[in-house]
């Protein structure tokens, strides 16, 4: 019996060091494992499913569970935690992994979810930190409602909020869940039923929200959803595509542009930046419909909702910067600034910090070369959008705000702004938070002290 153990002792050492040696190159040239954990032929099916709910007799259930089995035949009862069970800091490499038996084939998954809310060095997580999510449910999405459970939350990982509970202020969820996969899937890097832009669902609480996006030059793959056409798609790209429509993954959008999400393996900055394009609006109101005046939102159309008899009644989201007639947009939001200390402390070009949609056929701004200091990225067909103002996950801030709407708009001469970098270009500065846009002060930075 002892040598039957030493000889299978020797087996399991014997087949993990190949797996931690040599990573899993996918065959058709796409690169190691780690990459492209969520292709298709990338998967390994029972790193999240368990077959018979049983391992050497055992239940494989998490703890916290009954152990029963569970639906879609799921190591974890919960899909969110299903989810974080490898995109949480500290369990989220193969070797980590809060799920049993996962194969430890070298792969490190992008985190959303810290320990501490402090992003760590040389990763970024653009969608915000789920962390505050759980610190104070004001600051961030807590979906923590698996399928099926809509009143009760099931997730360990994550809090539910206890105001809102499931239901999303200005709409409300038809499909039965309010989980990370509401938003996102987890079969493909993009398929007929995943967008290419991070795996993002393109049927979200019902409605599809974007389709085949082949026409914009983005993924081949041509969808089997019907676009909606009262919502526009999104026309991003950061999970690559099939050249030519072939069987190779290339990291490069169909029209050969490069690809536009931030690398999550590197710090967000203005060199390493997420690239918007599309139905970014379209997509949040899929649950917060009475939010947004629809694709077409202008200043100049009633569509009751946010803008009835020639006025708004809710901010303008997806109107493009330059709207006629309108005393903001583009030039303000590029403003030059005069301060005491004579410099212009407002980038002059596109700004990260308060992201624009791009327009589809206008490739200016890119992920991995600056903006902020040319002038001619800031253009007046970029439009505003929900993630202007907003993370999509969470962020420190109450309503998941990307700066803290409830303090000053103006950052003093040397002070943190809300990405926690020293102010770009030092200099007092009145084009901060809303001030980028609305200097209803002026464009002079003539306050001095609080
Ligand atoms: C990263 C975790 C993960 C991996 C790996 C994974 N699945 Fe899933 N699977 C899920 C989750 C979560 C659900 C439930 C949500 C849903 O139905 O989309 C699910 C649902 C399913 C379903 C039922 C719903 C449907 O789409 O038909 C099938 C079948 C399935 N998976 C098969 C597979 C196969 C086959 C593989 C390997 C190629 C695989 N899964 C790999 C997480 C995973
Ligand atoms: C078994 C581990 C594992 C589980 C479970 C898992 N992921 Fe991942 N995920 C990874 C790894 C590894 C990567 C990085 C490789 C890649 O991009 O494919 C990744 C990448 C991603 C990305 C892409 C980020 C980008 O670069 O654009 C998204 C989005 C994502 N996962 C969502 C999910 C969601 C939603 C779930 C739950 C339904 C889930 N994942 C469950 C391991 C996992
Ligand atoms: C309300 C919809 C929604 C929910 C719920 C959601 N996501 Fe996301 N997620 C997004 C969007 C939209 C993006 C892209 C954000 C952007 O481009 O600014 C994103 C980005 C990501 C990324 C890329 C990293 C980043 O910071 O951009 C990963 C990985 C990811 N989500 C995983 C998850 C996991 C895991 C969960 C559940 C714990 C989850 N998401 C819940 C909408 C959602
Ligand atoms: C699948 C449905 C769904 C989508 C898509 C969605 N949300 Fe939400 N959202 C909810 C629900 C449910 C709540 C309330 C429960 C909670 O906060 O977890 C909510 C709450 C919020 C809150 C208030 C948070 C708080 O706790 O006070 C903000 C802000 C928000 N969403 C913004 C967005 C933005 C921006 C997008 C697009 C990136 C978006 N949502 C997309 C479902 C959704
Ligand atoms: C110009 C900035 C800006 C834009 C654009 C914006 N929001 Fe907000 N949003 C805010 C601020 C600030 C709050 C905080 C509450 C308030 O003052 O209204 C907020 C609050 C929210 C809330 C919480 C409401 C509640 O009852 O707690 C939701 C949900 C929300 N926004 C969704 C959206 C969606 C969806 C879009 C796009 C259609 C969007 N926001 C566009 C700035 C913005
Ligand atoms: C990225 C630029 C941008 C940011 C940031 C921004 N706004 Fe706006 N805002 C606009 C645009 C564009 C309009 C539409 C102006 C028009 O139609 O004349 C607008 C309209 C408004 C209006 C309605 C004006 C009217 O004529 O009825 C108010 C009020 C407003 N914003 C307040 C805010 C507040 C408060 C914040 C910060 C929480 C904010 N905005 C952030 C661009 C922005």
């Amino acid at each position: 019996m002892k040598k039957y153990l030493l000889a299978m002792a020797i087996v399991v050492a014997t087949a993990s060091m190949a797996f931690a040696g040599v990573p899993y190159v996918l065959p058709a040239g796409g690169g190691v494992n780690t990459g492209q954990y969520h292709s298709y032929d990338g998967l390994i099916c029972t790193d999240c499913h368990t077959l018979h709910n049983s391992d050497g007799g055992a239940a494989v259930g998490e703890a916290g569970y009954s152990g029963t089995a569970n639906r879609e035949l799921l190591k974890r009862g919960d899909w969110t935690d299903m989810c974080l069970s490898c995109h949480k800091d500290g369990q989220n490499t193969s070797a980590t992994a809060a799920l049993d038996g996962v194969e430890d084939s070298g792969w490190v998954a992008p985190i959303v979810m810290t320990l501490d809310g402090v992003d760590p060095a040389g990763k970024s997580l653009p969608a915000g930190d789920f962390y505050y999510s759980n610190l104070d449910p004001k600051k961030g999405h807590n979906p923590a409602y698996t399928k099926g459970s809509m009143t009760t939350a099931t997730s360990l990982f994550m809090t539910a909020d206890p105001v809102l509970g499931s239901t999303p202020p200005g709409g409300a969820i038809t499909d039965g869940e309010w989980s990370c996969h509401s938003c996102h899937g987890m079969h493909a890097r993009f398929s007929a039923s995943y967008s290419a832009w991070r795996q993002v669902k393109r049927k979200v609480n019902g409605v599809v929200v974007t389709g085949d996006v082949s026409g914009f030059g983005v993924e081949t793959t041509a969808g089997g959803e019907t676009q909606n056409a009262a919502y526009e798609p999104i026309k991003s790209n950061s999970r690559g595509d099939l050249q030519n429509g072939g069987l190779d993954y290339v990291a490069a959008r169909k029209d050969a542009n490069p690809l536009e999400g931030a690398d999550l393996f590197a710090d967000e900055s203005d060199t390493n930046k997420n690239v918007y394009r599309g139905g970014f609006s379209s997509f949040c109101s899929a649950c917060h419909g009475d939010f947004h005046g629809g694709k077409d939102e202008t200043r100049t159309t009633d569509n009751g909702k946010t803008r009835v008899s020639g006025t708004w009644l809710r901010h303008p989201t997806n109107v493009k910067m330059n709207e006629a007639g309108s005393k903001y947009g583009i030039s303000t939001y590029k403003v030059v600034v005069t301060n005491k200390q004579a410099t212009n402390p407002n980038p002059v070009g596109y700004d990260w910090k308060y992201p624009l949609v791009q327009p589809d056929d206008n490739f200016t701004v890119k992920r991995a070369v600056a903006s902020y200091t040319d002038a001619a990225t800031a253009i007046g067909d970029d439009k505003i959008m929900c993630l202007t103002c907003h993370k999509a996950h969470a962020s420190e801030f109450e309503n998941m705000t990307r700066w803290d709407t409830n303090a000053h708009a103006f950052i003093a001469n040397g002070t943190t702004d809300h990405t926690g970098g020293v102010d770009q270009i030092a200099g007092d500065n009145p084009a901060y938070g809303c001030g980028k846009c609305h200097q209803k002060g002026g464009a002079k930075a003539f306050v001095k002290a609080f």
